[in-house]
């Protein structure tokens, strides 16, 4: 008998040790921490239940069968973040690099399918050199198996990937399907084709970092969400995340005990508008004005900054928060910013997180670019989520609606539940000067006579209370109220029921 216990120890001894002390070493070197320290930090100490150690590739070609390492490049199994529980895969880069064999995707997929069974999010890993080249088809296999959980479990459970290493080829498809993709600065890097494949088909020469770094994914492609300094630095802001999420879309987002008062009120809001209506001013003082404890956990803050998307809690619950920001491009919508906000708000609605949203939006941006790039489709894509969804829908109007902005901004007719405005707001089809140039033409050069009509569009269209007249709005509220305001009318939300008719599933425009 200790015979047999002594041999499994020494099983997983082997294991634990991966690819060996000279690999770890050299992973170490390169600023990153191993398959298994990386769940030391992301995991609740003592969690981990590892599935599948003794998993060993079947593959014998090209001198295999004399090379198998138990557990075969992927850690996986089940552990706690918080106290709630979580599933996750790790890839073993000491491992043939962190390669995908068909046992190794076996693996991934077996956590994937219980996680959807128990309703809990998927964490994967990803620091892999891609296909196991020794493997062939059935390397591919393995990834197109996990390529169809990756579908089946989205908007089921939460999937996030983080990606730690080299994530290239058809690889990239695992982390593109899950709800959102952190990088590692310096240490990862993504793509489809590599800077040899680019050199020679387009002659372009690029750097692997240039072509899918950090920087160039989190400001550029808007493919991942957040960059971060270092392995450690990334795992413990996922377990902030983490907290943000329900654990599955049969559950109601997280609550935790909330000691700011919900009726806190910020008289600072009230000069948070500039009396000037073409100067800009920080909406992200708003949110984290408004939000339990001015905490917010901002996501693509370094892409299409006309736009912030970001969760947060209010009265001790989790929100997703849009806002139009007026520093950047006076807030415009424009192709970029719709899809980053239609994607969190896709996110919010089939994850049961009430959505709040702030808007100033002076309209659609202008300009060949947006339109020959096909904004019209776009945009649509905002106006598509916001109309379907039907989580709580809080709005609250700052300064401009404009256009068909603001009916795409979680307005009343897009079955928004409670639309406040700020006494700020200018609901109109236009600006009064854009309006005034237009429907008095006949004025123009006159110029005594169009500031005086500009002056009159402004006083009947440049305020909120057309729109409240029509009900289009619930109420016009102070600023300094808003969180009080907000957080009642989440309270009265909280068990909203609303179905959208049956249908295989939608046709958003993509
Ligand atoms: C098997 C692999 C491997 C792979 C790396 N290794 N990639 N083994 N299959 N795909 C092994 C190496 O042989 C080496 O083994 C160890 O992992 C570390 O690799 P190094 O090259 O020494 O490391 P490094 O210099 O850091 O370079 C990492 C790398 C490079 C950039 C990832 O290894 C690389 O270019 N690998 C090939 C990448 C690739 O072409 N993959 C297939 C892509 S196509 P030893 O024993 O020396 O430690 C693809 C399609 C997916 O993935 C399709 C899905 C639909």
């Amino acid at each position: 008998m200790q015979e047999i216990l002594a041999k499994l120890e020494e099983k997983r001894a082997a294991a634990k040790l991966g690819g060996g002390e000279r690999r770890i070493a050299a992973q170490h070197a390169k600023g990153k921490l191993t398959a298994r320290e990386r769940l030391d930090v992301l995991l609740d100490e003592g969690s981990f239940e590892e599935w599948d150690m003794f998993v060993e590739h079947r593959s014998a070609d090209f001198g295999m069968a004399e090379q198998k390492v138990p557990g075969d490049g992927v850690v996986t199994g089940h552990g706690t973040i918080n106290g709630r529980p979580v599933f996750v895969f790790s890839q073993d880069f000491t491992v043939f690099g962190g390669s995908l064999s068909e046992a190794h995707a076996e693996k991934i997929c077996k956590v994937m399918d219980q996680a959807m069974k128990v309703g809990a999010p998927v964490i994967g890993l990803n620091d892999s050199g891609g296909a196991r080249i020794q493997e062939g088809v059935a390397s591919l296999g393995g990834y197109a198996e996990v390529f169809q959980r990756n579908v089946m479990a989205s908007g089921v459970v939460p999937q996030i990937s983080m990606i730690m290493g080299p994530c290239a080829g058809g690889a990239v498809y695992s982390p593109a399907m899950t709800d959102f993709i952190f990088m590692v600065k310096d240490s990862s890097y993504m793509f489809v084709t590599g800077p040899d494949v680019v050199k020679t088909v387009t002659h372009e020469v690029v750097t692997a970092e240039e072509l899918g770094g950090a920087a160039t994914h989190t400001a550029r492609s808007g493919v991942a969400d957040l960059a971060f300094e270092n392995d450690l630095e990334a795992l413990l802001e996922l377990r902030r995340l983490f907290d943000f999420l329900p654990l599955s879309n049969r559950e109601k987002p997280p609550s935790r005990l909330c000691t700011d008062p919900l009726d806190r009120q910020d008289f600072s809001l009230d000069t948070l508008v500039p009396a000037n209506p073409n100067k800009p001013y920080d909406m992200k003082e708003l949110i984290l004005k408004v939000a339990d404890e001015g905490e917010f956990f901002e996501l693509q803050p370094d892409y299409a900054r006309n736009i912030i998307t970001g969760f947060g809690r209010m009265g001790g619950s989790t929100v997703g928060f849009v806002a139009n920001q007026p520093m950047v491009l006076a807030g415009c919508l424009d192709i970029q910013s719709a899809i980053k906000a239609a994607r969190f708000v896709r996110f919010c609605d089939a994850f049961n997180i009430p959505i709040v949203t702030f808007v100033d939006v002076p309209g659609f941006l202008p300009g060949t670019a947006q339109e020959f790039n096909g904004i019209i489709k776009h945009g649509a894509k905002l106006l598509f989520a916001y109309a379907e969804a039907t989580v709580p829908k809080i709005t609250v109007i700052t300064r401009k609606a404009y256009g068909g902005a603001y009916d795409v901004m979680a307005s009343k007719h897009l079955r928004g539940d409670v639309n406040y405005a700020w006494p700020t707001a200018e609901i109109a089809v236009m600006g009064p000067k854009g309006a005034v140039e237009i429907i008095f033409r006949a004025d123009m050069g006159d110029e005594a006579k169009i500031a005086a009509r500009t002056e009159e569009y402004r006083e009947k269209f440049a305020n909120p209370f057309v729109a409240a007249s029509r009900g289009y709005l619930d109420d016009v509220i102070m600023p300094h109220g808003t969180r009080r305001r907000i957080c009642r009318a989440l309270a009265m939300l909280r068990n909203k029921q609303l179905q959208n008719p049956w249908k295989k599933h939608d046709n958003i425009p993509l």
